[in-house]
């Protein structure tokens, strides 16, 4: 299926998220091995099928690691998200990889934005990402999400997302203390 998309058009791309399903493992594995996945992705060894399916059975199985899918026009299968619960700072680490058929159509921000939604609605906790410096679009569709740079090095920058939990801040003008409120009365 063939989409055309004018640029920008990626914030209104009528993208569906749902659950990775065993049925999803072929496509993952293939776009697991794509070239440019494996230029991005901290291990850039090849997998074969048999390591895949291992890997993918246990992902599914697995209470702290959350998989997505996207869907344009309820079809396409568009791409993946993948959150990782990291133990001990009550972030999830958030990667993503775009099927290479649908790569450069500006979906990719559509996508994520998506799919931390609707992580969200399930698990509500802030989200981390590791990127390479050298990966312009990838940082360009995480930065669109709202991601910031928190730090890295040469080979690994590091970004975080935190939801703003609403917080009472009173004015500088207002009394900070019942003595302070009493004294202004
Ligand atoms: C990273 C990835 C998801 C981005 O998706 P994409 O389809 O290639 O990129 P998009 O078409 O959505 O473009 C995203 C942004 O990057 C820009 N961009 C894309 N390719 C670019 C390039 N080679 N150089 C500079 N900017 C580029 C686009 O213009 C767009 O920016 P804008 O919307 O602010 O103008 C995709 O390339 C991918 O799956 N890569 C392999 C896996 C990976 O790298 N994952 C990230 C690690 S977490």
């Amino acid at each position: 299926m063939n989409v055309q998309l004018s640029p920008g058009a990626a914030q209104g791309a009528p993208i569906q998220i749902l659950r990775a399903t065993a049925e999803d493992s072929p496509h993952l594995w293939v776009w697991r091995n794509d070239e440019l996945t494996r230029k991005m992705s901290v291990n850039s060894e090849r997998v074969d099928r048999e390591a895949h399916e291992a890997w993918y059975q246990g992902l599914l199985a697995s209470l702290d690691r959350h998989l997505y899918i996207g869907l344009l026009d309820g079809v396409e299968r568009v791409g993946v998200c993948r959150f990782d619960m990291e133990s001990g700072n009550g972030r999830a680490e958030v990667s993503i990889n775009l099927n290479p058929a649908c790569r450069g159509r500006r979906l990719s921000a559509a996508l994520l934005g998506a799919a931390m939604t609707r992580f969200r609605q399930e698990q509500g906790v802030n989200l981390s990402a590791r990127i390479k410096p050298s990966n312009i679009a990838s940082i360009r569709c995480f930065t669109a999400n709202g991601f910031v740079l928190v730090g890295g090095d040469a080979d690994m920058a590091h970004y975080r997302y935190d939801y703003q939990p609403y917080t009472y801040r009173p004015s500088a003008s207002r009394p900070q203390t019942w003595a302070g409120w009493h004294a202004k009365c």
